[in-house]
């Protein structure tokens, strides 16, 4: 009998366009917000255009909804691809879509008009906080309820690092949003003192780890077997990074309170998980480039494993420099300075947006029935565009952290400081262009990709989408058992 039941990837195509729509929209905050750090007066006097209010739209932008729609769209397409079986709860999956997009624009509009929390990725008030908690816990119901349907024993591991996305970043947002609402726009937190600044830092540093981290893993672990073409280099490795990460990450947090009046063992551990962390870090990063081998020609001619291979440079370099920049005396050059702006983008242009960017080139037409994207040249152009503006953004910002923290701590025989705060501020003005100017290429090369994909749905309208049967018989990483017979159920 033919098998009638289809994979459900329309809502995977919404979150696709989201993520494209999403990622031009904060990063176009983004760049706006480095052209007012280089030319100030770029605020206008304008209460919702103040650097302070634009920023925070920045970070909630391309984090939770640019990143956030890539992880929510990837995951619905491996999990049915991977279990061999339809999404469970295909409305909740609907309404996963429209609740996460009503979210993000809640929080693009009230947070330029001063609704805030104030506490960094954690920003959006009490009612957007609740209506979060039932969208993600919305989004785990169909991810688990679409485990258990699967056909396929085995539970590939790119799915662990979901549903350990899942399962952490739901306990870190309740546990950080507890507050007491004292009108519709204002609550307080529940916590006080240094107990609200290590539960802040606690999911600070978390959404790092499970949202930018074990997330954007679970899209690697999948996406990058799937364009090599080549079985994972170690699937056991990948198990053992995977305990690994997730029981080291969550003792991470205090590095972000270094010399401040957490108390000083408390900053200690936050020191040696983060030295720590480098193993797990470094072992992912290696187990996907090791996935290569034997597949490294592809590179000549494959946009999207291009920006899966440099993704992987990036997440072992910035993790590297993570694990440096928690070491206390090393912190006390890069606290405060541009450096951490660097090690951040580092992180986000160069892991998070190149592998977002790579699976979506890898994932798109499949999930839009085409047999490829529309334009070859139109990827060739976003990889090296995209790979200037991070070189330019990354390398700008060390430069102007380095020379900030060095003319911060210089002396004078007197033991007054040799400058003042401002002559930092001159210094590195230059480089503040520089950062602006690298932005403006990344944003660039988004358009290029919106454009892409654009006219990649557009051919497959003409030609009519048919949803995919269900089971694909899509190469993936051979450790991943064979569908079971029929007849075992
Ligand atoms: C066009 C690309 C981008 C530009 C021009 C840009 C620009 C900026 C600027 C100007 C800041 C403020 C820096 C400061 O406070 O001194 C910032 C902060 C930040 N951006 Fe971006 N950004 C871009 C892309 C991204 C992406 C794709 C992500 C994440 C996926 C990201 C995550 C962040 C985070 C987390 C911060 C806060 C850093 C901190 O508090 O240390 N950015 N960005
Ligand atoms: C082994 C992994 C990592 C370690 C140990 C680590 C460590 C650190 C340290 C020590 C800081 C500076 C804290 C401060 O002085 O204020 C920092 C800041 C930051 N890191 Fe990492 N990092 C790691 C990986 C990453 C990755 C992969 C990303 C992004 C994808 C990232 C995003 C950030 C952000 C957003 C901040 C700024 C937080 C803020 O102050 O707003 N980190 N990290």
């Amino acid at each position: 009998m033919p098998n009638t039941e289809y994979y459900n990837d329309k809502v995977v195509r919404q979150f696709l366009l989201a993520a494209a729509v999403w990622g031009i929209i904060g990063m176009s905050v983004g760049v706006y917000a480095a052209a007012e750090l280089a030319w100030p007066a770029l605020n206008f006097d304008t209460s919702w255009l103040t650097f302070s209010r634009i920023r925070p739209d920045h970070t909630f932008g391309v984090i939770f909804a640019f990143g956030g729609s890539a992880l929510m769209g990837t995951c619905y397409y491996v999990v049915q691809r991977t279990g061999h079986a339809r999404l469970a709860f295909g409305k909740l999956a609907a309404f996963t879509f429209w609740g996460w997009q009503l979210v993000c624009v809640l929080a693009m509009v009230t947070m330029p008009l001063g609704i805030t929390q104030s506490k960094e990725y954690a920003e959006p008030e009490w009612f957007i906080d609740i209506l979060i908690a039932i969208v993600w816990v919305s989004f785990g119901v169909v991810f688990f309820g679409s485990l258990t349907r699967r056909r396929i024993k085995h539970i590939y591991v790119a799915n662990w690092y979901y549903g350990a996305f899942i399962i952490a970043v739901g306990l870190l947002h309740i546990v950080n949003n507890l507050a007491l609402p004292a009108s519709l726009f204002k609550s307080y937190p529940v916590y006080a003192g240094v107990v609200d600044a290590m539960v802040q830092w606690w999911y600070g540093h978390n959404a790092v780890a499970f949202f930018l981290t074990a997330g954007f893993l679970g899209m690697m672990y999948y996406f990058v077997p799937r364009q090599a073409q080549q079985p994972l280099w170690s699937y056991r490795f990948s198990i053992v990074n995977f305990w690994a990460l997730i029981s080291v990450y969550m003792w991470a947090g205090a590095h972000h309170l270094m010399y401040t009046a957490l108390p000083d063992w408390v900053q200690s551990v936050g020191m040696a998980f983060s030295l720590v962390l480098l193993m797990p870090s470094l072992g992912s990063a290696a187990n996907g480039l090791l996935t290569f081998n034997g597949s490294w020609h592809k590179l000549k001619m494959d946009p999207a494993a291009k920006f899966m291979v440099l993704s992987l440079v990036f997440y072992a370099a910035s993790t590297f420099e993570g694990s440096m920049m928690a070491i206390k005396t090393v912190n006390s050059l890069s606290h405060y300075t541009d450096w951490t702006i660097a090690h951040v983008h580092s992180g986000s242009l160069g892991w998070v947006a190149m592998i977002t960017i790579g699976s979506l080139y890898a994932m798109a037409p499949r999930a839009l029935g085409q047999p490829k994207m529309y334009s070859q040249k139109g990827m060739e152009w976003h990889f090296w565009i995209h790979t200037m503006g991070l070189l330019l953004y990354v390398g700008s910002m060390w430069t102007a952290g380095v020379t900030e923290g060095l003319m911060w701590r210089k002396t004078l025989p007197d033991g007054s400081l040799a400058y003042a705060f401002i002559d930092s501020l001159i210094a590195i003005k230059p480089m503040y262009w520089i950062r602006w100017l690298g932005g403006v290429f990344v944003l660039s090369g988004m358009v290029i990709m919106a454009w892409n994909l654009w006219h990649t749905a557009a051919d497959a309208r003409a030609h009519l989408i048919k949803p995919i049967p269900v089971p694909i018989p899509e190469p993936y990483p051979h450790q991943v058992p064979e569908p079971l017979p029929a007849s075992a159920g």
